[in-house]
């Protein structure tokens, strides 16, 4: 009997430099490791990742955190089955830092080399963690990502709408600046609007009269300036409670449209007649205990199962990169040395382009 399919992964499209092992185990992967090294202090005084810092830093980390993951692993290169690597969408500059890295040890040992689209990375990680069948729905929300994607096949995506400007991530992280609060935003900014009346200022619910799956949450930020600058002039100075309730008016407008996007392309995805429907959902922003919580209520209501990953998961690591390399190796899908790294790469290449690229980069 051969061994099972074990992969490395290597993952470094944004500001995570990451490495992986992944093996194969009946339906879903056990992770043999996962390291993942993030460049938030070297960003920090910027606002944003500088593309030329972040391309730097995942030159100088990519082959440490692969030794890192094979000595966790316990295996050595000739152990593995080959090699996966992000081959975009994402900064180019650290995008190349991995594939360039990837191609070096695929062409000394000979492994077979797979090229993973970023974003499949994310849509297959319920099937990492819960072998969760197709077809299923995932919404993809992070600072860099917000789409809603059926997954017909670990190489077959439909989306049905996404972002047209901000990724919600983003905007979180915009308000946690004008209030004053750390980034990354969305973690203070949660935190703060435990406390705060979501009722006190009004935000609008973006695009909700438009049919459809496409979002728009930059507006969401130029309502949260002026009702900051109204409580501001009303106080003389902007007092704990003013930016509570903030905190908590603008997390409720952003639940609200992901809530009622979500309803839709539910109903899109259940026209398929799935056998087992399920809604996923991944990135940073899933982390946030009141969008998730409103997520899962919906899922509730409209009997279909909901999965969210733990969040290691849900944010950029390598782990869901080896997988994705994994599903594609079994379909015999590999690359040869001339695999090139790609800024922009829709996972859906027959959905009109959306508009937005995200602070963090050019995505799809
Ligand atoms: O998936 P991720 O680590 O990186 C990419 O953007 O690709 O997501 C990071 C984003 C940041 O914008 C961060 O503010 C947001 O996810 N985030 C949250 C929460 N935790 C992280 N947003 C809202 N609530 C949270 N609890
Ligand atoms: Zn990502």
């Amino acid at each position: 009997m051969s061994a099972p399919l074990t992969l490395l992964g290597i993952e470094s499209s944004c500001d995570d430099t990451a490495a992986a092992v992944v093996r194969l185990a009946g339906d879903r992967g056990l992770i043999l490791s996962s390291v993942v090294a993030g460049q938030t202090a070297l960003h920090a005084a910027y606002g944003g990742v500088v593309p030329e810092i972040a391309a730097r830093a995942h030159a100088e980390r990519v082959d440490l955190c692969i030794e890192e993951a094979l000595d966790k692993a316990g295996l050595g290169l000739a152990d593995l089955s080959g090699i996966a690597v992000t081959a975009g969408p994402g900064l180019i500059g650290g995008v190349l830092a991995g594939v360039m890295c990837a191609k070096g040890i695929a062409a000394v040992t000979g492994l077979p080399l797979v090229g993973v689209n970023h974003l499949a990375g994310h849509a297959l990680t319920p099937r990492l963690t819960d072998g969760l069948r197709f077809p299923y729905l995932i919404l993809l929300v992070s600072g860099g990502h917000c789409q809603f994607l059926i997954v017909e096949d670990a190489v077959s995506f439909t989306r049905l709408g996404g972002t047209i400007d901000d990724a919600p991530g983003e905007a979180f992280d915009k308000t946690a600046k004008l209030l004053g609060l750390p980034q990354p935003g969305g973690p203070a900014v949660e935190s703060e609007a435990r406390t705060g009346d979501p009722a006190r200022f009004h935000f609008p619910r973006p695009l909700l009269d438009r049919d459809g799956c496409d979002m728009s949450f930059s507006g969401l930020k130029t309502a949260l300036l002026r009702a900051r600058d109204q409580a501001v002039a009303e106080r003389g100075g902007l007092a704990i409670q003013d930016r509570a309730d903030l905190c908590a008016g603008f997390q409720a407008a952003v639940r609200d449209v992901l809530v009622a996007k979500s309803r839709r392309a539910i109903a899109r995805y259940l026209e398929l007649a799935p056998a087992e429907p399920a809604f996923a959902v991944a990135g940073g922003v899933a982390a946030n205990s009141a969008v998730r919580a409103a997520l899962e209520t919906l899922c509730t209501r409209e009997g279909v199962r909901f999965l969210a990953p733990p969040l290691p998961l849900c944010t950029d690591n390598a782990a869901m990169i080896a997988w994705a390399g994994i599903e594609r190796l079994e379909r015999g899908l590999t690359d040869g040395l001339d695999l090139s790294a790609r800024p922009r790469w829709p996972l859906d290449d027959r959905a009109a382009p959306l508009l937005g690229a995200g602070k963090k980069g050019a995505k799809a």
